[in-house]
C-alpha cells in the first residue's frame, strides 16, 4: 500500500455509469432504444443457456420490427477464455460490419461482448488489451460502438462495468481487460429475464452481489490515497459517499428478497429486487472497487479441481484443466474470513454491513465476528459450499492459490488493510470449512 502523506491527499472521486432503463417489460423497447443509437444493423451476443430461454430470439425480433438487422451469436462461453473470446470475435469479423451490439446474458456473454466490441472497431490481438502482467494492457486509440447489456442473471453488474474477465487458459490464469471505453452505453435490466434463472445460478450470481456491495463498502477510502493528476484517474477509486449509498441500499434490498428468490424463481417481487440490488451494487462498486474476496476469486477459479462441477452450470468439453467454481461461489467462499481480517482498519463499517444484512439479529459478544456469521449464514442458506474445503481444495493448495492471489494487486491495492502474502494464506485456511 503507498504511504499515506496527509498534505498530497486525494481530495477527488470520480462516478460513472452508463444510461439505465431498469423494470418489467423494459427489453421490449429495445428497438426504439437502438434506433435511438442510430443502429441499422446489430450483433445480438449470448450463450446457449440463454437462447434456449427464448429471450435473444425475442429481442431480435423486438429489433427486426423496428426495421433492424439483428445477426445471433450464441455461444458465448459461460465463464469465458481467451479462445472463445478470440471465437466470438472471429464471428463477429466475418459477418460484420454492425453498428451496434446487444449482449442478452449474464456476466459471460456481456463480458464477450465488451471483448467483441474492442477487437472489432481497435487493431491488435486481445493479449495487447488483456491487464498487466499476463498482458500488454493497451489503451484503446478508436471508440467503440454502442453496446447496449441486457442482463439476465442478478449478479455481475457488469452492465455498468468497465472490465471483461477471462480465463487465460495457457497461463492457467483469471484475469480482466479494464479499460472506461468497455463501460455499457445503456443498461436495460428488465427483471421478468431472471425468472428462469435457476436456483444455483441464482444463489452463486446473488453472493457476488453482496460481495460486491460488501467490498465496496469497505474499500479503503478515496482519501487515503495520494492525490492523483488528471490523466491518473481510475474508475475504481476506493470507497467514497456515492458508492456508499448504492451498496448501502443493495444490503438492504438483498436482506429482504434474496432468499425468496433462490427458493421461488417465479416470484417476480423478490426477482425485482434482487436485480434492483444486482444493479445497485454494480453502480457501488464500478466506482469504488472491490478487494480480497475477489483477488482470492480469480485462482479459487483458476485453478478448481477438475471434478467439482455444481448443479446449474454447463459441463465444458472443450479441453479445460479445472473444474467450475462460478465466479459468485468463487468469490463468497474466503469473504467471511476476509472480512473478519479487514474488521479492524473500519469496525463501525462493518457492523453496520451487518446489521443492514441482518436487521435485528443478536450482536456476538466478538464484534469482529458479526459480519462473517451473517455472511456465513446466508451462505449456508442458499445452498452454498461450506467452504474452499467443499469445492475440492485442501490445506496442500493454500501455498499456489497465495501466489495466484499476489497476482492480483490491482485488487488488493483497494483493501483497507495492506495484505501480505501470510494474511492470504491465513484467510484461505480459515476458509477450507467455514461451519
Ligand atoms: N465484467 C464485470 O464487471 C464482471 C463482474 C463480475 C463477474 N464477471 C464475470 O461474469 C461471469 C459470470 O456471470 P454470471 O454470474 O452473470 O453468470 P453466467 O453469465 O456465467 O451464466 C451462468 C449460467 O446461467 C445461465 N443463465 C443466465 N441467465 C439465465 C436465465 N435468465 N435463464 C436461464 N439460464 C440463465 C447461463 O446460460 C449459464 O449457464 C464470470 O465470467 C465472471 O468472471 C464480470
Amino acid at each position: 500500500m503507498t504511504a499515506f502523506h496527509p498534505q498530497h491527499a486525494e481530495t477527488v472521486f470520480t462516478y460513472g455509469a452508463p444510461g439505465l432503463k431498469f423494470g418489467v417489460g423494459a427489453r421490449h423497447e429495445l428497438g426504439h432504444d437502438l434506433s435511438q443509437l442510430g443502429a441499422r444493423r446489430v450483433l445480438v451476443v449470448t450463450d446457449p443457456g440463454v437462447a434456449a430461454t427464448g429471450a435473444p430470439a425475442e429481442i431480435a425480433d423486438v429489433l427486426r420490427a423496428a426495421s433492424i438487422e439483428a445477426v445471433v451469436f450464441d455461444r458465448s462461453r459461460v465463464e469465458p477464455t481467451d479462445g472463445s473470446f478470440e471465437e466470438a470475435i472471429s464471428f463477429a469479423r466475418a459477418e460484420g460490419p454492425f453498428d451496434a451490439i446487444v449482449a442478452v446474458g449474464g456476466g459471460s456473454s456481456i463480458d464477450t461482448a465488451k471483448a467483441v466490441n474492442l477487437l472489432t472497431t481497435n487493431d491488435g490481438e486481445l493479449m495487447d488489451y488483456v491487464n498487466a502482467p499476463v498482458g500488454r494492457a493497451r489503451a484503446p486509440k478508436n471508440a467503440l460502438l454502442p453496446l447496449v447489456a441486457v442482463p439476465t442473471t442478478t449478479g455481475t453488474g457488469s452492465e455498468s462495468t468497465t472490465i471483461c474477465v477471462l480465463d487465460i487458459v495457457s497461463q492457467h490464469v483469471k484475469t480482466g481487460i479494464s479499460h472506461a471505453r468497455l463501460r455499457p452505453t445503456l443498461a436495460v435490466v428488465d427483471p421478468e429475464l431472471t425468472l428462469t434463472q435457476p436456483a444455483g445460478v441464482t444463489a452463486a450470481s446473488g453472493l457476488d452481489i453482496l460481495c460486491h456491495a460488501l467490498e465496496s463498502y469497505t474499500a479503503r477510502p478515496y482519501t487515503s490515497y495520494e492525490h492523483k493528476q488528471a490523466d491518473q484517474r481510475v474508475p475504481y477509486c476506493g470507497s467514497n459517499p456515492i458508492a456508499d449509498m448504492w451498496s448501502e441500499k443493495a444490503l438492504s434490498l438483498m436482506a429482504a428478497s434474496f432468499r425468496t428468490a433462490v427458493r421461488d424463481g417465479g416470484d417476480l417481487a423478490a426477482r425485482t429486487e434482487v436485480a434492483l440490488a444486482a444493479t445497485f451494487a454494480g453502480l457501488g462498486f464500478g466506482n469504488a472497487g472491490v478487494h480480497i474476496p475477489h483477488a482470492n476469486a480469480y485462482p479459487i477459479a483458476g485453478q478448481a479441481p477438475q471434478d467439482f462441477h455444481p448443479a446449474d452450470y454447463p459441463v465444458h468439453d472443450d479441453g479445460s484443466d479445472h473444474g467450475l467454481v462460478p465466479h459468485g461461489m468463487a468469490v463468497s467462499l474466503t469473504a467471511p474470513a476476509a472480512f473478519r481480517f479487514t474488521f479492524e482498519a473500519a469496525p463501525e463499517r462493518h457492523v453496520h454491513a451487518a446489521e443492514l444484512l441482518a436487521p435485528g439479529a443478536t450482536r456476538p459478544d466478538d464484534p469482529a465476528e458479526f459480519l462473517p456469521q451473517v455472511l456465513a449464514g446466508i451462505m449456508r442458506d442458499v445452498g452454498i459450499p461450506a467452504g474452499i474445503g467443499a469445492v475440492g481444495f485442501g490445506a496442500g493448495d493454500i501455498d499456489s492459490l497465495v501466489d495466484g492471489t499476489m497476482k492480483q494487486q490491482r485488487l488488493l491495492a483497494t483493501a483497507p488493510r495492506e495484505v501480505t502474502e501470510d494474511d492470504v494464506a491465513a484467510i484461505l485456511g480459515q476458509s477450507l470449512e467455514i461451519w
